[in-house]
């Protein structure tokens, strides 16, 4: 009954998005708490009257500057009704409501939102997912190019969505002045500071305040454990590696907890469900977290990896359980040491790794200071950067 009018399509709804109207509204029934739509797809969706008013995007409710919302849904009644709803001419949903307040609603958008069971799996499926990796990836390593990804917005998305979804990227073709890495982080955005800089040198040092700026075996971990918030990207720009040894190895987190979810349910379990000490004290810094290895997020999901033996405590937990907590310690660890699972590469001058801090965990080989020079600059920014950056490129 509704023509769609092609003038509408992905018109901007006041959030830099778009919503293609793929399918008009039809119609329209009353239950006593909602209103169900029918799509020209014979789709039904339910909108509770709380929900439409609570989005109606109309000025009073919206404010057009900010694009944030002026209304709060306690200032109406929870039982406020529409007292006439119809399909407009442009196929919009209108809504009187019975204390005199007018919504419009823009097919596209409430498609785009629409929460009935077939919507939200449709929503579901296109979240970025992550690719799970092991040590086929040290042949397909995500490799791109440092001029390209300066100058050129496409190759810049390229690599970021490489970062989101797999979790270890390289760049070559990296100039090695040590003046190089900001730039290069500042084009994602502003770097995440911390105690050991806003660029740290990954050298060995006489007064070394992290077993990082030694030359031993550093064993797979990720950077700063011992914060509320690990940083999300960690940057490593090699300026100069001549010394023998010292290769990076890199392992995806994820892979691994989720190979432990499948071999050992209840190892796994153990390590989402158990807070272990992460500290890092210095003459000048004191710092102190109690956090599971396994972090999932509110979906259930495998979210974020936190480890670092050598910034690790003493384990706390109840002593019945401790027998269990080291079997499942020891089964992860023991995992990072798999060859299915790792990648081993030398790092040259004039490369840079890229990874998620918060997934991938990193290792160094030990290497010999005395045979020659090395060298590392490495910064962190925060995943929450990441993806705003990918969003404003992809809009
Ligand atoms: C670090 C680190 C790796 C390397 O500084 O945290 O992991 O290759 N360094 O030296
Ligand atoms: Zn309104
Ligand atoms: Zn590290």
């Amino acid at each position: 009954m509704n023509a769609v009018d092609p003038s509408l399509d992905a018109a901007p709804i006041a959030d830099w998005r778009s919503y293609p109207i793929s399918t008009g509204l039809v119609g329209l029934s009353s239950t006593s708490d909602s209103l169900e739509v029918t799509w020209s797809d014979a789709r039904t969706s339910p909108f509770h009257h709380q929900w439409l008013r609570d989005n109606c995007t109309c000025s009073q409710c919206v404010y057009s500057v900010t694009r944030e919302q002026l209304f709060e849904i306690v200032d109406v009644p929870p039982e406020l009704h529409p007292q006439r709803t119809r399909i407009d001419q442009q196929g919009h949903l209108l809504i009187d409501w019975q204390d005199g307040h007018h919504s419009r609603f823009h097919p596209g958008w409430l498609r785009a939102h629409a929460y009935d069971d077939a919507s939200r799996a449709e929503r579901r499926a296109l979240r970025p997912q992550s690719r799970l990796w092991g040590a086929e990836m040290g042949e397909q390593l995500p490799q791109f190019d440092y001029q390209a990804v300066m100058e050129d917005d496409a190759a810049l998305l390229q690599w970021l969505l490489a970062v989101r979804d797999i979790g270890l990227t390289q760049l070559r073709g990296v100039p090695t002045s040590e003046d190089v890495l900001p730039v290069l982080a500042k084009r994602i955005s502003f770097i995440r500071q911390s105690n050991f800089g806003v660029l740290f040198d990954v050298q060995s040092k006489a007064d070394a305040d992290s077993n990082a700026y030694t030359s031993f075996n550093l064993p797979l971990h990720t950077d700063l454990p011992t914060r509320e918030l690990q940083p999300g990207l960690q940057f490593l720009h090699c300026l100069v590696n001549d010394a023998t040894g010292g290769e990076s190895v890199f392992v995806d987190g994820f892979a691994i907890a989720a190979a432990l979810q499948q071999e050992a349910p209840e190892l796994f379990q153990i390590l989402c469900d158990t807070p272990i000490e992460f500290r890092n004290r210095s003459r000048t810094s004191d710092y102190h977290r109690m956090a599971p290895i396994i972090g999932l997020d509110a979906y259930g999901v495998i979210s974020e990896i936190r480890m670092g033996n050598f910034l690790r405590g003493a384990f706390d937990a109840p002593a019945e359980r401790m027998p269990a907590l080291y079997s499942a310690y020891r089964r992860f660890i023991e995992m990072t040491r798999e060859p299915r699972f790792r990648v081993q590469r030398r790092l040259d001058a004039g490369q840079l790794w890229c990874f998620d801090n918060r997934r991938t965990l990193h290792a160094r080989t030990e290497f010999d200071p005395a045979s020659g020079a090395r060298h590392f600059k490495g910064c962190y920014v925060d995943r929450d950067e990441l993806l705003s950056r990918i969003h404003v490129l992809q809009r």
